[in-house]
């Protein structure tokens, strides 16, 4: 039987089995000969100065080799850096150990090393710190005069600041008829990932280091650690096969990796540095923001104004910004704008990208009070949403490459039931639940960075792949094996794709949704000049089968070339390499975005979700009983592994909307829930019903191969969406996420 294609087929992730069985090792599970083992020690005052340092008491414990602290940490190149990696907002980035400065509560302070982790974590406990305190700020609610303009650098880029206005915002809102003015409020959340943040460093000799390190960006992390420690690149290896989640955490190396490398550095030995799950919560984090949002429309329920507003904290080192207000108006027209971003900064780490970020902090403000206004136009929310439907990107008047979303919605809504929804508030009773329906519309950016893909037929016929990127649990290794696959019409099991390495082929990190397009376009443009090359061979065979045909006139399937129109005419690849001496055919290309012709578009994923909620009457608590999520976001490449994108990020959603919050005790500006425990994420329990449904939406002008990315769209609208059915329950409407029960007492 000829090979099929395998693109839009529900092929199950390859590496599936490893993953189930404990084959699959990550970055904490390389045992390798002499291994040590450290064990950080964090600051336990916010801001301040270390006075005095003991570590004598560790280091007489049997089996301790060392204690690095910032008196005696090695001198190391980075401490007259600036470059440091590519997620990097501007500002001066965080340097563990650098001196007796502390920035944040739980900042690194001491990496303790023994022969074994129990050694280390208990000799740990015997180092002792004085410190001189000093007062600080972490309060965002009492710090908001301070709210000032973001600094520009090199990654706002990918974050411009908020657009400018246009029309006469404040005119066309005081004159309105139909207004609503509110604010909107999330707390801190932590990614917790389930997979620890680890390195394992491999100390090869002669300034060589193999790295195991848990991150969303191999080559990312190898420029880090050459940069930082004054290594060659070529010397510094990072792989990261295999990575249990990250969710933005891995965009930027984190401090595991710099203590471990400076350890194996200075003592010459393998080092493993793994976090503990307290420990996860010492770094970077989702900003809590505070948004406004004022939103006029006319009698008939167009919009005529947006404001929206919104100030975030950051840390007192670096600058870190989302994508927050400019979204309002990508989603509808209005001819008065206005957009404005702040930042404070506070006496924390450095924020840093949680899935979806800045998009569903935006959507939860923009989509509740366009929920608000429906109520007060007395319009069916999804009714409201389709008289303000944008046709093109109100934002730059340019047309979408695509835009599905009114099949999201009539599809979603379908699908839900959402016409059998009575408008009045706490109108629908089962049992003693009050029933509530809500609907939100999500947004997201269709991302793609340049990669460089190696391809390469072998003497066996297979096709192998190399390239730098990770898979961070998504299903990348899955559908870019499938990519190749069809591109070079082989069957799945004839494609090799070697990923999770910093010597393959430049990849990004993995983030934003981008890694479908980004790498998956490179496929495509590699497997195009590798099929040139085996034609090329091939019809120069002598008494070659297809001498003579052009390229137009031969197809690639089964492992072989045929002639489109004489299928007994063909050549194999395994023949194309014998007569190549067995030398592989080998390329190596560059896919990247088309720059030139996507600036005359709009580019963005869309999606539609509908919630039904149960709140019960005397206790309150709320249960998501059914949620239904439409997604337009292109060609769907492995339709089984985008709906577990979309899974994920709609359990995310419920996550945030009802449970996950990190809570800062302010009086000792320290999180104080930084455990699984108590940072609630949902459990089996809480999830209920979710049907994912993706839309038709076909794209031949954002990339080659027409997707959009599945990731971080499935979550944007949730937390809105669950919002607005907790107030068609209740009649109440709670602006702060995540919504506790008590908040409907
Ligand atoms: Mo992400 S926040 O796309 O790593």
């Amino acid at each position: 039987m000829s090979t099929q294609p395998t693109v839009g087929k529900p092929v199950s992730r390859l590496e599936g089995k490893l993953k189930v069985t404990g084959a699959a090792k990550y970055a904490a599970e390389y045992d390798v000969p002499g291994l040590l083992h450290g064990y950080v020690v964090n600051s336990t005052i916010t801001k301040g100065k270390i006075v005095r340092v003991d570590t004598g008491r560790a280091k007489a414990v049997n089996g301790v080799i060392e204690v690095i602290t910032h008196q005696n940490r090695p001198k190391l190149a980075w401490f007259d850096l600036q470059y440091t990696d590519m997620d990097a907002p501007p500002g001066v980035v965080f340097k563990p150990l650098y001196d007796a400065e502390i920035k944040y509560n739980g900042q690194p302070v001491a990496l303790v090393v023994a022969t074994d982790f129990e050694t280390a974590r208990y000799a740990a406990t015997l180092v002792s710190f004085e410190y001189e305190e000093e007062p600080f700020e972490t309060c965002l609610d009492n710090n908001l005069e301070k709210a000032r303009d973001a600094k520009k650098g090199f990654a706002t880029i990918l974050r411009p600041p908020p657009p400018k206005p246009t029309g006469d915002f404040e005119g066309a809102f005081k004159n309105a008829p139909v207004k609503v003015e509110s604010e909107y409020w999330h707390g801190v959340e932590h990614h917790n990932p389930i997979e620890l943040f680890a390195t394992t460093t491999v100390y090869e000799g002669d300034g060589k280091l193999t790295i195991y390190d848990k991150t969303q960006g191999t080559i990312n992390n190898q420029v880090f650690v050459a940069n930082v420690f004054g290594l060659h690149f070529k010397d510094v290896r990072i792989l990261a096969p295999f990575v249990g989640g990250a969710f933005g955490s891995g965009l930027r190396p984190q401090y595991q990796l710099f203590l471990c490398v400076m350890a194996a550095l200075l003592l010459k030995r393998n080092v493993r540095v793994v976090l503990d799950r307290k420990q996860m919560f010492s770094f970077s984090h989702r900003p809590q923001s505070v948004q406004r949002t004022r939103f006029s429309t006319d009698e008939n329920g167009k919009l005529t104004g947006l404001n929206h507003s919104a100030v975030s904290e950051t840390s007192q080192f670096e600058d870190y910004t989302e994508q927050v207000v400019a979204w309002s108006h990508k989603l509808y027209p209005a001819p008065n704008t206005l957009f404005e971003y702040k930042l404070v900064p506070l006496d924390v780490h450095t924020p840093i990208d949680m899935r979806a970020p800045g998009g569903v902090t935006a959507m939860h403000a923009i989509e509740c009070t366009m929920d608000q206004l429906a109520y007060k136009l007395n319009l069916d929310p999804l009714e409201f949403r389709l008289r303000n439907y944008a046709e093109t990107d109100p934002s730059t008047q340019k047309p979408f490459t695509s835009k599905a979303l009114r099949e999201c919605y009539q599809k979603g809504a379908e699908k839900f039931g959402w016409q059998k929804r009575n408008p009045t508030p706490g109108s629908t009773i089962r049992r003693n639940k009050l029933v509530g329906y809500g609907m939100a519309t999500g947004m997201w950016d269709a991302y793609q960075f340049p990669a460089r893909m190696e391809a390469m037929i072998t003497k066996e016929g297979k096709l192998v792949l190399n390239n730098a990127v990770t898979d961070i649990g998504t299903g990348t290794l899955t559908v870019m094996s499938q990519i190749a696959a069809d591109e070079l019409g082989l069957p799945l099991e004839d494609v090799t794709f070697n990923y999770g390495d910093s010597k393959k082929p430049f990849s990004m990190f993995q983030g934003g949704s981008s890694v479908t397009a980004s790498t998956g376009v490179a496929i495509v443009v590699a497997a195009k000049t590798l099929k040139k090359k085996l034609f090329k061979k091939a019809a120069g065979i002598k008494n070659s089968p297809i001498a003579g045909a052009s390229e137009e006139d031969v197809i690639f399937k089964d492992g072989n070339i045929y002639l489109r129109n004489d299928p007994t005419a063909y050549v194999s690849f395994k023949d194309i390499i014998s007569l190549n001496n067995g030398r592989a055919i080998e390329t190596t290309n560059m896919g990247a975005p088309d720059v030139l012709n996507l600036r005359k578009y709009s580019k963005a994923a869309h999606s539609a979700t509908f919630v039904e909620v149960e709140v019960d009457k005397d206790l309150k608590i709320i249960t998501v009983t059914r949620a239904v999520t439409a997604v337009a976001a292109g060609k769907i490449i492995n339709p089984k592994t985008a709906r577990s994108q979309i899974l994920g990020s709609m359990v995310w959603g419920i996550s945030k909307a009802l449970h996950e919050e990190t809570i800062m005790d302010e009086k000792l500006g320290k999180y104080i829930n930084t455990n699984l425990g108590e940072y609630h994420i949902p459990v089996h329990a809480d999830i209920h019903e979710l049907d994912v449904i993706f839309a038709d939406e076909k794209d031949t002008l954002i990339n080659e191969l027409g997707v959009k990315g599945v990731g971080e769209i499935g979550l944007v609208a949730v937390p809105a969406a669950i919002a607005n059915a907790v107030y068609h329950a209740t009649g109440t409407r709670i602006t702060k996420l995540p919504i506790h029960f008590d908040e409907l007492l």
